[in-house]
């Protein structure tokens, strides 16, 4: 098998595929897919891309997306972000990618909770993230790689030489004069998550192994609204434009207690309706539900047709029944921190990009739709940059090939301990005695003869338990019961 490449792009959702799309098609490229490369989050996105619908709509973008972040923004990330979102989406119609539309051809636009207008654009209902990621496909000129565990990155002087990968039960080299890592969060430490089963969080562990820097590991986000009454390991969202377009919020006796939280009601930023519901069933112990019943059952299936085939299939007749909710782990706006050209400042020739990165551009609270916009928008600045340094010339190294074990006997129970511990004590609401408990348990975890994937998971909980303990004060998803201290 070829092992060198100009860039090796680790994932193959959004941000990755964009990434590739944007390089020039005489770029040896090699895309890594840990699984099926439609096992990702983009392919599970639902609500869509939320952008400024025109030029006086730019202002408007940045303020909700600053008001959601909370204060921990940078100002020139969002600033990137909503100045260049309107360009990369009319790029990406020409390209040929179909968003929902009229009767006359204009395009829809929905609204999600903390926008202060219309301005998401959708696909297929509510499938944008599959059919993006099914355009993104088709418009790859690159190869990928399945079933591939990046297990090191190559390191040495501060310069990124290429990645160690586990493939049809070989472990080897993959050279490349730059990598990029898009392989998304850390969905599997949670116990509840709506995330693709391959994002367990090792691209992070590495850097944590390679003192890379991580940022604001402890701005995890919990969406509101996810049915979490199934066995499977992903759980079911219940998008935030359900609730954009008049699904509400009640407990069992039909009360509208969001009201009780936050003016907004339904339409509340994302951490402040997890919080609201996570807190009033634990005050209440009442079970809480999304009423679609605002919905006409025809525009429903039309509108909402995953959601619609989805809970069909596990028993509800939607939207006339009401269904169960919770809030779970959804999207990490913490991780390896990048400037705005996903450049990852103390290594060079490394890159990251889309969830993986950490640009400040989500704050301490991601706003709705905002994710599948930071990944075309920066993944096209990253493909600039590579054009750019791509000829710079660069020492030839040699690294060894041999990893410890990846996986060893004791994992699996160690595994959903973890889950278990990082939902209970490192969740949506935070207390010190708690994530002491937990930092203690990962740390003891840590001493045991437990195989590198493992170990990843563990460096990367602690992260975030070590940055939840570090910030004293509630901010955005970072939540602490009042008078209870960190
Ligand atoms: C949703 O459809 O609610 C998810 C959108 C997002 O995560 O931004």
């Amino acid at each position: 098998m070829k092992c060198k490449y100009d860039v090796v792009i680790i994932g193959a959702g959004v941000a990755g595929l964009h990434t590739a799309l944007s390089l020039d098609d005489d770029t040896d490229v090699l895309v890594l897919a840990k699984d099926y490369a439609w096992e990702c989050n983009t392919f599970y996105a639902q609500g869509g891309v939320a952008v400024a619908v025109d030029e006086e709509d730019i202002p408007y973008h940045i303020k909700d997306t600053l008001n959601a972040g909370a204060g921990l923004c940078d100002e020139g990330a969002v600033d990137i972000l909503c100045h260049e979102g309107p360009v990369v989406i009319k790029e990406f119609i020409e390209h040929g990618f179909k968003f929902d539309k009229d009767r006359d051809g204009n395009l829809l636009y929905t609204k999600e909770a903390a926008h202060s207008r219309n301005r998401i654009l959708h696909a297929g209902g509510d499938a944008t993230g599959r059919h993006i990621h099914q355009f993104l496909m088709d418009k790859l000129k690159f190869p990928i790689l399945y079933n591939t565990q990046v297990t090191d990155l190559l390191i040495e002087n501060g310069v990124c030489y290429g990645v160690r990968v586990y493939h049809n039960n070989e472990i080897f080299n993959i050279y490349a004069k730059k990598v990029v890592i898009a392989s998304g969060g850390v969905g599997s430490l949670y116990e509840y998550h709506t995330n693709a089963r391959t994002i367990s969080a090792d691209m992070q562990g590495i850097c944590l192994m390679r003192n890379i820097e991580l940022r604001d590991m402890e701005m995890m986000q919990f969406h509101p609204t996810v049915f979490v009454q199934s066995s499977a390991v992903r759980k079911q969202l219940l998008s935030e434009s359900l609730r954009g377009e008049g699904a509400k919020v009640i407990d069992e006796d039909g009360k509208r207690f969001l009201f009780d939280y936050d003016d907004r009601g339904e339409l509340s930023p994302r951490n402040i309706v997890s919080q609201a519901i996570f807190d009033y069933q634990l005050k209440t112990n009442k079970k809480v539900f999304l009423d679609l019943s605002n919905f006409e059952e025809g525009f429903f299936m039309k509108r909402f047709p995953s959601i619609y085939f989805n809970m069909t299939n596990m028993g509800y007749n939607v939207p006339f029944d009401l269904v169960p909710i919770s809030p779970a782990f959804h999207y990490a706006m913490g991780g390896i921190k990048s400037d705005f050209f996903g450049r990852v400042p103390s290594v060079s020739s490394l890159y990251t990009v889309g969830e993986s990165a950490n640009t400040r551009v989500h704050g301490a609270n991601r706003l709705a739709s905002n994710s599948l916009l930071e990944g075309l928008v920066f993944s096209k600045r990253v493909a600039l940059d590579i054009k750019l340094t791509l000829k710079e010339k660069k020492k030839k190294v040699e690294f060894d090939e041999v990893e410890p074990s990846l996986i060893n006997k004791i994992d699996k129970n160690l595994k959903n301990e973890l889950r278990d511990l990082m939902w209970n004590c490192a969740g949506i609401k935070r207390e010190e005695k708690k994530l002491k408990k937990a930092l203690n348990r990962v740390e003891d975890m840590l001493k045991l003869s437990i195989g590198k994937l493992l170990r990843l998971r563990l460096l990367s909980s602690r992260e975030i338990i070590k940055s939840a303990l570090n910030r004293k004060e509630s901010l955005g998803a970072h939540y602490i019961e009042k008078g209870e201290k960190i």
